[in-house]
């Protein structure tokens, strides 16, 4: 029978003829190979007998080496694992050049894993990070397909760039070097594949709107592109964006829904993939072991994330916050880069920060916006000034989550496209969703790099997505 390591580590299979196959991880006193298949954290030890065996095998049995192995389970004698195979035959399925082979068996920087982005699964750190990227993928889905949620894949190029999410990746099949030129100089992108500009999407949010005011309950989760020249270890210029659109839903049943939705999926991991969370808890204390005493979490991985599953989301209005972060130490003894004064601020990093790790110690919810730092589309207040926009803040991650209430009413969203130089005819479709039975309606995004680091305890975005794409940056 053909099993996978995790089959052979976690069922009852003792005494039977199995048959594996896998890549060695190390080759120990010409008899122990630690063998892996990415199917769980852990190795299967398989024991070889090597007075039995040849010699010329015996040097193919290197570290990333493929091997196809046959044996017999049995109980080991050692320590370390309960169960361990006994070799009968081992075939060489492709050599692998250890003195060349990138991914030795000893701690390598995330720098110099990154340039080898294409082997680095083949370590534990990097193979368990992704199948808990996997099995986060599968909760989100789960948890909307359960409630209702219809899954929308929206389009990737886009012809409307009125979002102003962000910067765009202009795409287009014109001749770079000598573009056609029109009657006023510019280049003339009616001559362009599309007949007009298009980018790559900021947002699938304005079109999932559309489905929400048909099908009621929708989200999308793809790919997502921002040009901003930002090289943080939390933004990434490819990355992967949740976002549900609900009719008939309001701020705070956004609020709701985010909190809820996020607990779950947080919870979903807990429950289905503790061996890889209990070795990324042990690698992220290693590393916080390296840091000055005051800036070690006080909570380990598993706590965390426990933590959040398990207590209520604080839901403060921007309002008040400025109020904390304008009497707050740091602001008064000038620490902050960008000091709180007047009520209309934008948030930068350092005060979600502080809300989140120093005030509240939580995560946090914050509502009500000023209308002018946020985007157009969403419902202005009755008081003429703030917005039904929410972010939730995360410890150790800042925003995770940008939403709002959208603006159902024509006249007041037309006189806000008017203001912001917003063309009506590039959005003409958007409108007419506020012309025929327009409704309240709700939604928000999620990062999906931004959950995967929480969940990991990763530092850098760039360690949780494949092959990170950032400025100066898409190899592979
Ligand atoms: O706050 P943002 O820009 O919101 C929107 O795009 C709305 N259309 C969402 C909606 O209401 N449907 O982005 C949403 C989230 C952020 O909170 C953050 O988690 C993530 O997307 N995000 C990024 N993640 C990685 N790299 C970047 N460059 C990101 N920009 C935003
Ligand atoms: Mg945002």
């Amino acid at each position: 029978m053909t099993y996978s390591v995790s089959q052979l580590l976690t069922q009852d299979i003792s005494l039977q003829p199995v048959d594996i196959k896998g890549w060695v991880r190390t080759f120990r006193a010409n008899r122990f190979i630690a063998l892996n298949d990415g199917s769980t954290i852990n190795n299967i030890q398989c024991v070889v007998d090597f007075e039995n065996t040849d010699e010329a095998l015996l040097k193919r049995i290197t570290t990333g080496a493929a091997v196809h192995i046959k044996g017999e389970l049995v109980e080991s004698q050692g320590k370390g694992q309960s169960v361990e195979i006994q070799v009968t035959s081992i075939e060489i399925l492709g050599d692998s050049d250890a003195d060349a082979y990138p991914i030795q068996p000893k701690k390598h920087s995330f720098e110099f894993l990154r340039e080898n982005a294409h082997l680095r699964t083949r370590t534990s750190t990097f193979s368990a990070v992704m199948r808990l990227r996997s099995a986060l993928s599968f909760a989100v889905h789960k948890y909307f397909t359960e409630n209702g949620f219809y899954n929308m894949h929206t389009p990737i190029i886009t012809g409307s760039d009125a979002e102003g999410a962000g910067e765009m990746f202009r795409v287009s099949t014109l001749d770079a070097k000598q573009p056609p030129i029109n009657e006023t100089g510019e280049v003339d992108y009616k001559e362009d594949f599309f007949g007009k500009e298009t980018n790559l999407t900021v947002s699938g949010q304005l079109e999932a709107e559309t489905y929400a005011m048909s099908l009621g309950k929708v989200y999308t989760f793809g790919p997502t592109f921002r040009a901003e020249n930002s090289n943080t270890s939390r933004h990434l210029a490819e990355f992967w964006m949740i976002e549900p659109e609900v009719a008939f839903m309001d701020l705070d049943g956004n609020m709701d829904l985010a909190e809820d939705f996020l607990k779950s999926v947080l919870a979903y991991v807990l429950e289905h993939n503790r061996e890889d969370l209990e070795f990324l808890e042990k690698r992220l204390l290693d590393e916080e072991k390296t840091k000055p005493q005051a800036e070690r979490s006080e909570m380990s991985l598993i706590e965390k994330i426990k933590f959040v599953v398990d207590n209520n989301f604080k839901r403060v209005s921007y309002t008040e916050a400025i109020d904390i972060l304008r009497q707050s130490k740091p602001n008064k003894k000038k620490k902050f880069k960008y000091l709180i004064e007047e009520w209309g601020a934008d948030l930068q990093s350092e005060h979600e920060r502080f809300l989140v790790e120093k005030h509240f110690k939580c995560p946090v919810i914050l509502f009500d916006y000023p209308a002018n730092i946020k985007a157009f589309y969403m419902r202005l207040n009755e008081d003429g000034k703030t917005v039904r926009a929410m972010d939730i803040l995360f410890p150790g991650i800042g925003e995770m989550v940008g939403g709002s209430q959208r603006e159902e009413r024509l006249d007041v969203l037309k006189e806000k496209m008017k203001a912001l130089d917003i063309p009506e005819e590039e959005l003409w479709w958007y409108l007419d969703l506020r012309k025929y039975g327009t409704a309240v309606h709700s939604g928000f995004g999620l990062g999906f790099e931004r959950l995967v680091m929480f969940a990991t305890g990763m530092g850098n975005i760039r360690d949780v997505i494949p092959y990170p794409r950032t400025p100066q940056n898409a190899e592979f």
